[in-house]
């Protein structure tokens, strides 16, 4: 059964001109054809080109105009918890800072809840996500922080999305406060040994007031012996050891990547760690946005995500942050769009993803515009006309 887009306003495939997947972490680029169609077929795309030269179908859609896009890739976000924190969000914009320590409002919230409570908050974010375009997200564990709640946090977001992330060492949890040596023993041991099969990555808050540059590379050496693979939130409240730590251990990406020295861009530039930026932080947190001019000046592979997560960013809008990452931190319209989709990809390893070149899966995005910019042009208006996931409509 194939199914036939016409009369695609914009189609952006991410893809060289003869639609060859071609799209990997160093070196993607923003493509873009107009009056454009798309063949699905097999939950894959199978041809694109000039809408004059389209095949026949099984199926004919009518874009009437409209753009289309790869489904979003959002590389980063916490959606296993309880609770939500408004009042310290409330706080913040009346002058308080953000700090680490918040975090642990929302383990005790997740602690006390029952799976039930935590599937169903869980299922609702992902169906939000997906209805705004959404069609991969990564999910971290990190509101437990004991072996019986991370591994139930993991097991929890196995069921809705193949990209999971154990992040045990988000902090230390307060019954260890003053031995944080023993609890990066039992992240690094039982926990993870519960975890790990659930898991795909392993992540760590590298910061002041969570977790140093030693006990990060614990954590991503033994996550990687475990067969988990290493991505870091790194630099997101200061300076500190953070990308370099994360580019050492080979990691996918580092995260946040709002405080960095010169150091840390070219250690990003010569490297395959994609920088992940999530401006709906610094939108929420009244933090300085991420330089992302000088990354992509340098010549390191950006991606944008939302970091959804009750804290520091309650967010689960890609669009958002795209219009975020142009109007505050210069990215052009293009260079957002490739980042929030090709981007995300690179960041979660996942070459079918993120792009619209042959064999891509057929995961896509109608807008009810005739093109990208209108992300950020129209900010905060619903524009998602239809959504494909795997070639099949969900939205
Ligand atoms: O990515 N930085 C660490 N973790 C989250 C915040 C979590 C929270 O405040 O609950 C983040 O911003
Ligand atoms: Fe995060």
């Amino acid at each position: 059964m194939s199914i036939l887009i016409r009369n695609i306003g914009e189609l952006v495939t991410n893809a060289s001109a003869d639609g060859a997947a071609g799209q990997s972490a160093a070196a993607g680029h923003f493509v873009a054809l107009s009056n454009a169609a798309l063949i699905i077929e097999s939950g894959q795309v199978a041809w694109t080109g000039p809408a004059a030269d389209a095949p026949a179908a099984d199926e004919v859609v009518d874009a009437a105009g409209r753009a289309v896009l790869p489904g979003f890739v959002d590389s980063h976000a916490h959606l296993v918890f309880a609770g939500e924190r408004s009042a310290e969000f409330a706080a913040r914009m009346a002058g308080l800072p953000y700090s680490a320590g918040g975090i642990r409002s929302t383990v005790a919230a997740t602690r006390g809840a029952s799976d039930d409570q935590l599937r169903a908050n869980l299922a609702r974010l992902a169906a939000e996500m997906l209805a705004q375009g959404t069609t991969t997200f990564e999910c971290k564990s990190g509101y437990g922080l004991t072996v019986t709640d991370e591994a139930r946090s993991v097991a929890l977001a196995a069921a809705v999305t193949s990209e999971v992330t154990y992040l045990g060492a988000h902090v230390v949890p307060p019954e260890f406060d003053g031995d944080a040596a023993r609890y990066v023993d039992l992240v690094c041991g039982p926990m993870l040994a519960a975890c790990a099969p659930h898991a795909r990555w392993v992540d760590v808050f590298c910061e002041r007031g969570a977790f140093g540059a030693d006990e990060a590379r614990a954590v991503l050496a033994a996550g990687a012996a475990a067969g988990l693979r290493p991505r870091v939130h790194a630099n997101q409240l200061g300076y500190g050891p953070g990308v370099q730590v994360a580019v050492e251990a080979g990691a996918a990406s580092a995260d946040h990547c709002t405080f960095l020295d010169n150091g840390d861009i070219d250690a990003l530039a010569a490297s395959d760690t994609v920088a992940t930026l999530l401006p709906g932080v610094e939108f929420s947190t009244r933090q300085p946005y991420p330089d992302a001019r000088r990354l992509l000046a340098a010549g390191a592979t950006v991606a944008i995500a939302t970091d959804c997560n009750p804290g520091s960013c309650f967010t689960s809008s890609m669009a958002m942050c795209v219009a975020l990452a142009v109007r505050e931190m210069r990215m052009t319209t293009q260079e957002a769009l490739w980042a929030a989709t090709a981007g995300g990809a690179a960041a979660l390893r996942r070459p079918d993803l993120g792009h619209l070149g042959i064999g891509a899966r057929a995961d896509l995005v109608m807008l009810n515009a005739p093109s990208h910019a209108y992300l950020a042009y129209r900010p905060g208006v619903p524009q998602i006309a239809a959504v494909w996931r795997a070639g099949l409509p969900v939205a």
